[in-house]
């Protein structure tokens, strides 16, 4: 089983990873392919908890390769903080390897995303607020940073002081910001030239090597199918390709090498940040899934939106995707309520919709048609077998894998390691 890719269903924060994590030690490779610290990953480890935005969470297996690629973005003071960091409570982090062609995130970016949001006003996306949008425009814009040009003062002079140029007018006069120094930039940007050294390479080459030896890589998307640039709500989306065919184009390892697609989704259905939602909570439903789910975001600590599982999501994130297998997560959190309703399509204007809608707007008016399963009240925190569920329990994974177009692999009851029900090996 060579190649593995692990993206999300719905509007990230699925627990992408610690299914990564579940996979662990069988893995040699772990590759994050497309956005930058606008992740967060939270993975529980007996006593210990992690949080992740830049590096994937392969990281905290011993003897795992983390490979950033070309398809981030990278700021190179938040690589720094999470390196020193897992360093100092012994995570062994001398593995990484980063690609000298992925973008680097530099002060400007971060402004401009703070002050473009602001500008915005109600129409705001409500990003992270960490430069990840200015970046990717940069990069397509082809006025971007890469890694490699830290290594040539006077192309990283040249590219610096020619992008700022143009955004120091739109600060100035647009803004009515300060103008950012290219010698403060470049500074910074050189400071970070000595820990990346030994790190930097070819990771398109690295990765082709790997899969040629017979090694396991396993792709961890950050974000997820509905904050995907193409195929998400957008505007309301990230600005990169968070579904499985952003794996090829940010890692360089041609599509056809990807042999297992698995989608992380959870039990009911969370956003952070603006858009439509048409299954979220405004009641005490809404309050039990965000206080039992702890449902505050790993990266700015918001509130997440919380709603009932959307079924139409998932046979589009299968199709999308071309998802093998659901790792359903956080099924524990649906302990105790008496009925759970599920999204089983759309009423659009008096139309029903079994399919995501083409038209933004139909999205936007999109009201939920539900069917209701009947709850459960056991602690299902220590099942480990599917037959160890309450029946309810069973009936509505069983329902939700006959209308969410592929199989559900594995559930998660509980967020540590061990919590979790396995039906299918998810690399076997
Ligand atoms: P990611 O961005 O997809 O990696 O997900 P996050 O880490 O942002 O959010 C998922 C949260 O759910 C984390 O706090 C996990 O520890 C937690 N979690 C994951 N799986 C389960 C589960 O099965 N049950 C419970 N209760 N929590 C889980
Ligand atoms: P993980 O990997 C949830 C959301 C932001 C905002 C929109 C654009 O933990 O699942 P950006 O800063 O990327 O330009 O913000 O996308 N967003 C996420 N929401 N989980 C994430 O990552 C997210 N990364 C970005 O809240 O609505
Ligand atoms: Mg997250």
């Amino acid at each position: 089983m060579p190649a593995v890719l692990i993206t999300g269903a719905q509007w990230g924060d699925e627990g992408k990873g610690r299914a990564t994590d579940l996979l662990g030690s069988r893995v040699d490779y772990v590759v994050k392919f497309n956005g930058g610290n606008n992740a967060g990953h939270t993975v529980v480890v007996g006593e210990e908890k992690y949080a992740l935005h830049l590096l994937p969470s392969g990281i905290l297996t011993p003897g795992v390769v983390p490979v950033i690629g070309n398809g981030v973005v990278v700021d190179l003071g938040v690589l720094q903080q999470e390196l020193d960091a897992l360093s100092s409570r012994g995570v062994d982090v001398s593995r990484l390897r980063v690609s000298a062609n992925a973008h680097v995130i530099t002060a400007y970016h971060r402004t401009l995303d703070k002050v473009t949001e602001r500008f915005l006003g109600k129409r705001q996306i409500g990003t992270t607020g960490r430069g990840i949008g200015p970046a990717y425009a940069d990069k397509i814009n082809r006025v971007g940073i890469r890694i490699q040009d830290i290594f040539d003062e006077s192309i990283l002079r040249q590219k610096v002081e020619a992008a700022l140029e143009f955004k120091n007018q739109v600060l100035v006069k647009i803004y009515n910001r300060r103008a950012i120094e290219a010698d403060e930039v470049i500074a910074d940007l050189l400071s970070f030239r000595e820990m990346l050294e030994p790190m930097v390479c070819d990771t398109g080459l690295l990765l082709h090597r790997a899969m040629r030896d017979d090694r396991t890589v396993l792709f961890e998307a950050g974000q997820a199918t509905m904050l995907d640039i193409d195929h998400g709500t957008y505007p309301f989306v990230t600005s990169s390709n968070a579904t499985a065919g952003g794996a090829s184009t940010g890692s360089g390892l041609p599509p056809h090498q990807l042999d297992r697609i698995i989608a992380v989704i959870k039990a009911y259905t969370t956003r952070v940040g603006a858009g439509p939602f048409p299954t979220e909570l405004f009641d005490e439903n809404g309050e039990h899934l965000a206080q039992v789910g702890h449902e505050y975001g790993t990266t700015t600590g918001r509130p997440r939106r919380c709603g009932w599982y959307d079924a139409p999501i998932a046979r589009y994130a299968a199709r999308i995707n071309g998802v093998t297998d659901f790792v359903l997560t956080k099924l524990d959190v649906l302990s105790g309520l008496d009925t759970i309703p599920v999204c089983v399509a759309y009423d659009v204007n008096g139309v029903r919709h079994d399919e995501m809608p083409v038209n933004q707007s139909d999205f936007h008016h999109a009201k939920p048609v539900y069917e209701e399963f009947p709850g459960w009240s056991e602690d299902i925190s220590g099942a480990r077998r599917f037959e160890e569920l309450p029946k309810n329990a069973q009936d509505y994974i069983l329902a939700l894998e006959a209308m969410s177009g592929s199989r559900i692999s594995a559930i998660g009851v509980g967020p540590e390691r061990e919590q979790v029900v396995v039906r299918h090996d998810l690399l076997g």
